[in-house]
């Protein structure tokens, strides 16, 4: 299983690096404004010096002419980009012609099967289902992680899963259950995924009797 860091703060990802848990990055217009970035392409190249993986970079055009400009100029920042585009009909118009094009596009904003499914035969590399915005509204987005596996298996698409709007290990856990290719983690997750009060507890322990037993 892939790790993705979703995040576009530079020390979030060097650390993630040097934990060895870094397979690609993911970034959105959110996470940019976050670290104070208008203009993303700077940022995303300095992100692909830290990285040899897929790093994700969103285009902010909604109509086809504007997302093919906008895609082919993000793809030319480094070898290592995916373009985002959300998944409406012109992100799925503009998906087939610059996967023709072997840009690779990761199609965001998904919500339903049968969107990834569509992304699917646009030809899209990655499709990025949004589990924690559905949690949000009450319903189980680990649940449509499985149904999108589901559906990509019974016809062998080469689609790759990107579980995103993770919020908890929990996320990951079912996700890595599930067979998804790859989880998009923010970096407090990650950290989380180490804890556990009984290693604490455990190695405490372990000091302790060390101690005891070398003033002996
Ligand atoms: O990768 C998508 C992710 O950044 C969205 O997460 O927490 O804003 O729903 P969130």
């Amino acid at each position: 299983m892939k790790f993705f860091l979703d995040t576009a703060n530079l020390d979030e990802i060097a650390k993630a690096a040097s934990y060895g848990f870094l397979d690609g990055v993911t970034t959105n217009p959110s996470l940019m404004a976050k670290e104070g970035i208008a203009s993303q392409e700077e940022r995303i190249k300095e992100i692909c010096k830290l990285t040899d993986g897929p790093v994700s970079a969103e285009a902010l055009s909604t109509d086809v002419p504007g997302m093919l400009a906008e895609a082919r100029r993000l793809a030319g920042l480094a070898p290592n980009v995916a373009v985002k585009l959300p998944l409406t009909m012109a992100g799925l118009e503009a998906t087939k012609s610059l996967s023709a094009e072997g840009i690779k596009i990761n199609l965001t904003l998904i919500f339903s099967p049968l969107q990834a499914l569509l992304a699917a035969k646009a030809g899209a590399h990655f499709t990025s289902p949004f589990v924690g915005r559905l949690d949000d509204i009450g319903q189980d987005g680990m649940d449509l992680v499985e149904q999108i596996i589901g559906i990509y298996n019974n016809y062998a698409y080469e689609t790759e899963v990107i579980v995103a709007s993770i919020r908890h290990p929990q996320h990951v856990l079912r996700a890595a259950l599930m067979g998804a290719d790859i989880a998009t983690i923010p970096f407090k997750v990650i950290e989380q995924l180490a804890k556990h009060p009984l290693t604490d507890k455990g190695l405490a322990s372990f000091l302790a009797d060390y101690e005891k037993a070398s003033k002996k």
